[in-house]
């Protein structure tokens, strides 16, 4: 089975996770996109009613598209769930979020839900967070000041990353650094923390305790996993 395939795999079921009336809070990614798609269609054709609120532009114009309601996150008294993609996901359920640059909205969203879902494929499983370079959205005043002290925090290589031959603006107007740390992020609380404490560090793509189910796609099909208090 491809890549793609096991993404809609994975993006479609996880609607069973929303129901009449919830308000739901909508991811960023090419996984979470055939949730939107879905929910889209069940909108049109079998009438639900939710309302959703975006994580990024591009999620907001998707879900424009097909048709889900819309809300600010301000106006509602919180989400019932928020079903979003993931970079890697660990044993404890602990995630590196931000490979779409949208970490920061991702995560004010999953904080206002009671419950998270994450859509993936099997290739996002790790056992140890940090093959995946660590996305940290950093302001732009003196972001290499900022860089340097992180890559000084977490003693490895830390690059800004690049949307062609500029840097990456996020959809707050600042930029993300990814901290090539290889896979040694064993305790996520402590280094999300370590990095908090750099004045330029707006947020960092560790999602500590915030998943409680992962929906996951392989050529064996749909795994569900769901954390155990
Ligand atoms: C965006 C994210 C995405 O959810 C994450 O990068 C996974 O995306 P994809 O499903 O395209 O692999 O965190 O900031």
């Amino acid at each position: 089975m491809d890549v793609e395939a096991l993404k809609a795999e994975a993006g479609k079921a996880a609607c069973d996770y929303v129901t009449e009336g919830m308000n739901v809070g909508l991811g960023t990614g090419s996984t979470v996109k055939y949730t939107i798609l879905e929910l889209g269609r069940r909108v049109a054709e079998e009438g639900l009613s939710i309302v959703g609120v975006p994580t990024s532009i591009a999620t907001r114009d998707l879900a424009l598209e097909v048709g889900i309601p819309l809300a600010e996150l301000d106006d509602l008294d919180g989400l019932d769930v928020v079903i979003d993609g993931t970079d890697e996901f660990d044993p404890s359920f602990q995630l590196i979020k931000g490979g779409g640059a949208a970490l920061l909205r991702e995560k004010v969203v999953a904080q206002s839900s009671k419950r998270m879902v994450v859509v993936a494929d099997d290739r996002k499983q790790v056992s140890t967070l940090g093959a995946f370079p660590l996305p940290i959205e950093v302001t732009p005043f003196s972001y290499n000041t900022t860089r340097r002290a992180i890559a000084k925090v977490l003693g490895c290589e830390v690059v800004m990353r690049q949307s062609g031959e500029a840097l990456l603006t996020t959809d707050n107007g600042n930029y993300i650094a990814d901290a090539h740390t290889g896979a040694t992020i064993a305790n996520p609380v402590k280094v999300e923390a370590s990095l908090l404490a750099l004045a330029g560090v707006v947020q960092v793509g560790l999602f500590s305790n915030m998943c409680d189910v992962v929906v996951m796609a392989s050529g064996d099909g749909i795994t569900v996993l769901t954390k155990q208090d």
